[in-house]
């Protein structure tokens, strides 16, 4: 994996854009201490497992070589930016991708301006 790969997985994994993802609850379950019974919905954020040291040693570091080694692969469902399951994002690939688009030792680009008002 090549280190700026590294590096973008450990942005995502600290600072995930989509922090908030919701699902409804197809049979019984009890996520910690909720029972949110039959069709509740259950919001949850990617930001926790992102940063539990259960998974993730220093979590709170951004450490690009835990990527590197493979001994140190994710546990599953540790690391979800792009959520998970038949939700999970299709512009996963394309997402990974985005580091392509942005030249090694580039500045972020400018944001792209915004169309304002009605028409
Ligand atoms: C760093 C970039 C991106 C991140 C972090 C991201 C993250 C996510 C997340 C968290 C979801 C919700 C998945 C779930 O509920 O399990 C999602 C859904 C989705 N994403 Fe992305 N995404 C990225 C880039 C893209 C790109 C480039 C595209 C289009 C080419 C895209 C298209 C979609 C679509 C269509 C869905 C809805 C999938 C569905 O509900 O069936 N995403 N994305």
């Amino acid at each position: 994996m090549p280190h700026t790969e590294a590096v973008v997985r450990e942005v995502l994994r600290l600072w995930p854009p989509t922090w908030l993802m919701g699902r409804a609850a197809v049979r019984p379950t009890t996520p910690g201490e909720w029972e949110p019974g039959p069709e509740g919905q259950v919001m949850f954020s990617p930001y926790l497992p992102h940063r539990d040291p259960r998974w993730w040693p220093a979590a709170d570091v951004l450490d690009p070589d835990r990527r590197l080694d493979p001994r140190r692969a994710p546990h599953k469902h540790s690391y979800v930016p792009f959520g998970a399951g038949p939700r999970v994002c299709v512009g996963t690939r394309p997402g990974a991708g985005l580091r392509r688009a942005l030249p090694a030792g580039d500045p972020v680009p400018p944001a792209p301006a915004l169309a304002t008002g009605n028409r």
